[in-house]
């Protein structure tokens, strides 16, 4: 069960959260416990809007049921009445069976037809609602759980768990609800038709019980393993292929497939252990079964040669031992598909139960209004320190106002906490103490669509959604019309190269001939922010993905981008930051330097080496 050591250490350029083994994915457990009682109410609250439906399909199981069982009656009642008057030339009585059991053939038939339309629906519903509510709710967790919990498991929640649960509502349930029903009816017939039999009929209840229980606590545990190890062969595959230029640069192929064999060795040999012991059950259940009906074929055959059976008595009884022992194996099939979806369950509902770290806020507020002459907004950090969940402090406690309209560069070695204070202030995440103000509102307080309209953040990545290059840069505002798009992306200098594109704006993105280059993209995202027109905007390293001409054309749109309001800039390139009002040098998660590009130069501090050494360069 153990995995090379080297599994999954791949990492893409654009992924943040360090790739870890998905081999024994302890993860859910530990990272999403399930709250008790959680799978059940998740269960209910997906049920409860169809109460109606659940109980109407219920009563037509229980009346197809009725119809069904009624079989042997009629055929006890033709051997010990009908053929006796038949032979006494009464025909009725036959023609009254015979028309009877056709009668409850159809019935029993139309029946389950409406039985299975009805469940259907309601499982259709249902699978419906826990989809979207996996998706929504995903999507509106903070970036914190995304970091931790990867695609790969959110895919396999929404396709291999959804799926097992709608086995089980599907097929699983209808098995359960009809072997209950015939174990009652029969056993009720039974004893009712002889009393002898019946209870021979239900002492054999008593092993089989015992059967049941065993099956369900080896089976329990196979089908949680099982529902893990599809989820780490999906997981795997995800990932592998989310980092696929990595994995390419680096030869990661005979690893990741050696890697992959195992997992996926892993799951098809838990299947085996679930068929073996699906085996030892069936195997059991029959050996039951059928002794059962060899007692009561003998001990009623020796009654009925005494004369106190009737042979139509004897010949009903055997009939329904072969229907009650029938749905046995279904029971196992039912307990298969519980045991998965009671796993699946848990998993979805664990997910389900994360809040979000940055939570929306429940007494939401408006920004005051903006004074005209006055471009951007102020941004005060106070008192803010702050760390990931997952490691120590980042940023130890600091204060940090930024006027209206300026424009900060912020600068510093790799790992400084550049990016981690951008991200406090887009309020990706929560500062661990302090508040993050802007224009005195604190940012947890700040209405969401007040928000996003205020601060903006381009990152490197500068992803592009599926969709045209129009619809790209009208995200952060999708009302705009085509002249605004235009002339976004105009005033950043993009409008050359996207109409040069096979179909100019309206160019899919994600198809043939819609590829653009990494420095393509960012001017794209810098007319998206340009449209969004935000009062702050903040753009983390956006120029580190470009050659030179490029960051010409990108230094001169960027310009474009922060006029007219409060900008935060992360560069390591010292071009970008002339022209910036201010510099911060960043150490450590502290701000060691904060001034004008002029006076830091002037001065001896670490800036103005960093700037002599880059003049010297360019010498
Ligand atoms: N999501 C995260 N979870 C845990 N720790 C993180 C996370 N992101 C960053 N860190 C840690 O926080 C510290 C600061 O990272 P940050 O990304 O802010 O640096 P940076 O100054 O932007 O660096 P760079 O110039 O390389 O982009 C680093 O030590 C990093 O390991
Ligand atoms: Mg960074």
């Amino acid at each position: 069960m153990t995995a090379p050591a080297t599994t999954s250490s791949v990492t893409d350029d654009d992924a943040e959260a360090p790739a870890r083994t998905a081999v024994d994915d302890p993860f859910d457990k530990d990272v999403l416990p399930t709250p008790p009682g959680a799978t059940g109410a998740l269960l209910r609250s997906l049920l409860a809007p169809m109460r109606a439906r659940v109980a109407l399909t219920s009563l037509l199981l229980l009346l197809q049921q009725a119809a069904v069982q009624a079989g042997p009656l009629l055929v006890a009642y033709a051997i010990d009445r009908a053929v006796p008057a038949f032979r006494a030339d009464d025909h009725g009585p036959l023609v009254a069976v015979g028309v009877g059991y056709l009668l409850c053939a159809l019935v029993s038939g139309g029946l389950q037809y409406a039985f299975l339309i009805t469940s259907a629906r309601v499982n259709q519903d249902a699978l419906l609602d826990l989809r979207g509510r996996i998706f929504r709710h995903a999507q509106a967790l903070s970036l914190d759980f995304h970091e931790r919990y990867t695609s790969g498991r959110l895919i396999s929640r929404s396709t291999t768990d959804v799926e097992s649960l709608r086995e089980l509502l599907s097929e699983g349930l209808q098995e359960l609800v009809t072997v209950i029903l015939s174990f009652l009816y029969i056993s009720a017939m039974l004893l009712w038709l002889d009393l002898g039999l019946g209870a021979v009929a239900v002492a054999s209840f008593v092993p089989l019980y015992l059967l049941v229980r065993i099956y369900q606590r080896r089976a329990g545990q196979v089908f949680r393993a099982r529902s893990t190890a599809i989820a780490a062969v999906i997981v795997k595959f995800v990932e592998t292929m989310n980092g696929i230029r990595p994995v390419r640069a680096f030869r990661r192929e005979a690893v990741n497939d050696a890697d992959f064999g195992v997992l996926n060795r892993r799951h098809e040999r838990i299947n085996g252990d679930a068929l073996l012991e699906m085996a030892r059950y069936v195997t059991g259940s029959r050996l039951v079964a059928n002794t059962a009906v060899a007692v009561i074929v003998l001990w009623g055959a020796t009654r009925v040669a005494d004369g106190s059976l009737a042979l139509g008595v004897l010949a009903a009884a055997v009939l329904y031992l072969r229907r009650l022992y029938d749905p046995i194996d279904r029971l196992a099939m039912f307990l298969n598909s519980y045991q998965s979806a009671a796993a699946s369950l848990e998993k979805i509902a664990g997910l389900l139960a994360q809040t979000p770290s940055v939570p929306e806020p429940s007494a939401p507020r408006e920004l005051p209004a903006r004074e005209s002459e006055l471009p951007g907004r102020e941004v005060v950090f106070d008192g803010v320190s702050f760390g990931y969940r997952t490691g120590g402090e980042i940023l130890p406690r600091f204060d940090l106002t930024l006027p209206a309209g300026q424009t900060v560069a912020v600068v510093g070695s790799t790992g400084a906490g550049k990016s981690t204070l951008a991200k406090l202030l887009a309020r990706f995440y929560d500062p661990s103490g302090g508040r993050v103000l802007l224009d005195g509102v604190d940012l947890r307080e700040l209405a969401v669509p007040e928000l996003r309209r205020g601060v903006v953040m381009v990152t490197q990545e500068a992803f592009l959604f599926s969709g045209t290059v129009a619809e790209n840069i009208a995200i952060g505002r999708p009302d705009a019309s085509r002249e605004e798009i235009e002339r976004a992306a105009k005033a950043i200098g993009a409008h050359e190269f996207i109409s040069a594109l096979p179909d100019g704006y309206d160019t899919d993105v994600r198809k043939r001939g819609g590829r653009i280059s990494a420095g393509q993209r960012q001017l794209v995202a810098f007319a998206r922010a340009l449209l969004a027109d935000p009062a702050v905007l903040i753009l983390d390293e956006a120029t580190s993905s470009l050659d030179v001409p490029g960051e010409r054309a990108v230094q001169a749109a960027m310009a474009t981008v922060l006029k007219g309001r409060t900008a935060v800039v992360i560069a390591h390139r010292l071009s970008t930051v002339e022209i910036a009002d201010r510099v911060l040098v960043m150490e450590h998660g502290r701000i060691v330097e904060d001034g004008s590009p002029a006076a830091l130069i002037a001065g001896t501090g670490r800036f103005a080496e960093l700037h002599r050494a880059w003049r010297d360069s360019l010498a």
